[in-house]
């Protein structure tokens, strides 16, 4: 069945590691029929939880969370958790705690795709229990965590094209 799918990227660079697999992953996502829609946390200017930000991108990522069936977080591993951009999407998440906010939530399914320079997988593991703890308190159910460790320079995806395929074929079985 096609689902709808909204991938939320956190990476400052365009060309960077965790968006050359977000793109990946989309490319499987779309040729298998699904919907994707992508928002990209560094360009919007969000306010997280209270703050003060743009009204317009903080509406369009709500719609995006009203509409999809499916949340994909793609960023890369700083100081061992999510970049700050994308942090102030997922702490906007609060609104979708209570009971009247999970009716509003549409996305029932979700699932991360993290790149970090470590050559171990330990690394993610901060990353990795905050993700859990996002899928349960909004009710998800985890479909994939994609944890590429070994990538810092913008193109270190590229020597590495198991990622990529791993990374369609996820999209490919969404
Ligand atoms: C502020 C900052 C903090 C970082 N912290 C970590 C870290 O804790 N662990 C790690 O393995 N890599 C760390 N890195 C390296 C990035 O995770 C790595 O370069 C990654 O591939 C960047 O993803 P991108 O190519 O999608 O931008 C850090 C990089 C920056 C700029």
């Amino acid at each position: 069945m096609a689902k709808k799918i909204v991938v939320i990227t956190g990476s400052p660079r365009a060309k960077g590691n965790s968006n050359t697999i977000a793109a990946a992953f989309m490319s499987g996502a779309i040729a298998a029929g699904n919907e994707v829609e992508v928002f990209d946390t560094t360009k919007a200017r969000l306010g997280g939880f209270g703050g003060t930000g743009s009204k317009e991108d903080q509406d369009r990522l709500d719609s995006l969370m009203k509409w999809a069936d499916v949340m994909v977080l793609a960023s890369p591993l700083y100081w061992k958790g999510f970049s700050a951009q994308i942090k102030l999407a997922i702490d906007s998440f609060a609104k979708f705690l209570s009971i009247e906010g999970k009716e509003q939530l549409s996305v029932k399914e979700a699932a991360l795709i993290a790149t970090g320079k470590s050559p171990d997988g330990f690394s993610f593991y901060p990353m990795v229990e905050e993700y859990k703890h996002i899928v349960e308190m909004l009710g998800l159910e985890n479909k994939f965590t994609l944890l590429c460790p070994c990538l810092n320079g913008v193109g270190d995806v590229e020597k590495r094209p198991i990622l990529l395929e791993t990374a369609v074929k996820y999209g490919m079985e969404i």
